[in-house]
């Protein structure tokens, strides 16, 4: 009986770290540094909003999140195109908006993240 109870504690603790498990192992190393920002999870926001489901939304439309007018009127759709460029630069492709982050430098790493943001739904 109590055997059971321990068994049980353990197999739950099991099942909650599976899903942080799952997304730890499917994200490229450049995204640890998203990561400093952005959760995976949807309607988690921390400095920056979730990336849940980004990939062909619209720029600045995720409810919840406070955007900065430049990002809003940005008219940016998150497509493969518009995530290169963004992602290398994004301070000149939207001028004035509030993401503080340089730009990925290398195009494979660039590649490999937003790959990653086409599995987060
Ligand atoms: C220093 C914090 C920070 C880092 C690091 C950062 N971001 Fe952001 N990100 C933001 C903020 C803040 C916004 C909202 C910008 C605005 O409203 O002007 C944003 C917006 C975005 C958006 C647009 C979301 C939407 O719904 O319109 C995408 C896509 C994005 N970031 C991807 C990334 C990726 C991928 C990385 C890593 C390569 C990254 N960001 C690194 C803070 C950050």
């Amino acid at each position: 009986m109590r055997v059971n109870r321990i068994a049980g504690l353990v197999f739950g603790a099991a099942l909650l770290s599976v899903p942080s498990l799952v997304s730890a192992a499917d994200a490229p190393a450049a995204f640890t540094l998203c990561k400093a920002c952005h959760s995976v999870d949807a309607g988690k926001n921390g400095v920056g909003p979730s990336l849940a489901g980004v990939f062909g939304r619209k720029a600045g439309t995720m409810s919840g999140f406070k955007f900065s007018d430049p990002h809003i009127k940005s008219g940016l759709t998150w497509d493969e195109p518009t995530l290169t460029k963004y992602l290398a630069d994004p301070k000149t492709v939207i001028p004035g908006n509030k993401m503080v982050f340089a730009g990925l430098k290398s195009p494979d790493e660039i590649k490999s993240v937003i790959e990653y943001l086409k599995t987060l739904k």
